[in-house]
């Protein structure tokens, strides 16, 4: 018989220090942004039904919280707030003692080093639970934008830093940038989502947040899931408007879009790894179908492959055990 002439790419493959020689991508401790949700009121540590493993937590119970993660090896944390009272023009969001402006201030005082992310955004404060101001049943750009800027001011004055607006108003970098500097914030820098599609997976976070539209969708401002030239077109205008990093979101079925804004952007490309993905694989796993472990780390190492230079994660615990554990 001739001899078969092919490749033998099994070569680099026989043995797990080979493997190691070889591995393209790696993934750190220091790539992985944990989301809280900071609620008011006392001595509260709800579970997210929706969500095993991830609690509301009253400020009284942040410093335990905080600490968890210290000793796990992470390093950065985005805040969501759940205010007691909400309204029409989420005036919690912007207020000084805020639940998130009062738990910036708790973290950035016992633990300086921690990185504070604060998601700039109106949905957990208005009472019809959309991202901006309502006028005749729609959502208002321009007149939500002077209300982003004032949250984002305050977020900045009780110790954010980094100011992650997340409303998916047009403008919102150019009015947010202008208002930080005004203020004296030049070197707080902007993670935008940028590109941020209205998806069916962000449901548990809605659980988690208090914060589902209470009439019609998102879909007047965040992105449709079929779309790629206008992810292109969103993240060039955060870019020119001065975004600092650009957020894509939610990651997984969009590992495509992660690898194209990698590839045409230089900035820091972040993947949020959202709720709805958090919590199919938690329930899997808890029926004992997968294996949490290695999915986890198989989820989070793609979104890297994919072009991903951060990753916001609600696994970001898990992951920093499993990662000691390989080591
Ligand atoms: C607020 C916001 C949402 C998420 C992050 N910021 C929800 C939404 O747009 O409804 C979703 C995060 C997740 O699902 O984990 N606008």
């Amino acid at each position: 018989m001739q001899e078969l002439s092919f490749a033998r790419h099994r070569r680099l493959r026989t043995s797990t220090s080979m493997r190691a020689l070889v591995r393209e991508t790696s993934l750190s401790k220091d790539d992985l942004i944990y989301p809280m949700f900071v609620i008011e009121g006392d001595n509260i540590k709800n579970e997210v039904s929706s969500m095993p493993g991830v609690f509301q937590v009253s400020l009284d119970n942040l410093e335990e919280e905080i600490q968890e993660l210290v000793n796990l090896g992470i390093r950065s944390v985005l805040l969501f707030g759940i205010p007691k009272e909400k309204d029409e023009v989420g005036s919690q969001a912007y207020c000084e003692t805020g639940i998130v402006q009062e738990a910036l201030r708790k973290i950035k005082r016992d633990f300086p080093e921690i990185i504070t992310v604060a998601d700039t955004c109106l949905c957990e404060f208005t009472s019809h639970g959309h991202c901006g101001v309502i006028h005749e049943g729609d959502v208002e750009n321009d007149p939500s934008l002077d209300l982003l800027v004032q949250t984002a001011v305050s977020q900045a004055r009780a110790g954010a830093d980094i100011i992650a607006p997340s409303n998916m108003m047009d403008g919102f970098v150019t009015a947010i940038r202008k208002g930080l500097d005004e203020a004296g914030f030049k070197n707080i820098p902007i993670m935008s989502y940028a590109v941020k599609y209205s998806s069916a997976f962000y449901g548990p976070f809605r659980d988690a947040a208090e914060s589902t539209p209470q009439f019609g969708d998102r879909k007047t401002y965040q992105m449709d899931p079929a779309n790629r030239m206008e992810a292109l077109r969103e993240a060039e205008s955060d870019i020119a408007e001065g975004a600092d990093f650009l957020i894509v979101k939610p990651a997984l079925s969009y590992l495509d879009i992660v690898r194209e804004v990698k590839d045409r952007f230089n900035a820091p490309i972040v993947a949020y790894n959202v709720s709805g993905e958090y919590s199919m694989v938690k329930a899997a796993a808890m029926n004992g179908w997968i294996n949490e472990k290695d999915i986890v780390l198989e989820k989070l190492t793609s979104m890297k492959r994919a072009g991903a230079d951060l990753i916001i994660t609600y696994f970001a615990k898990d992951a920093a055990r499993y990662l000691d554990e390989r080591e």
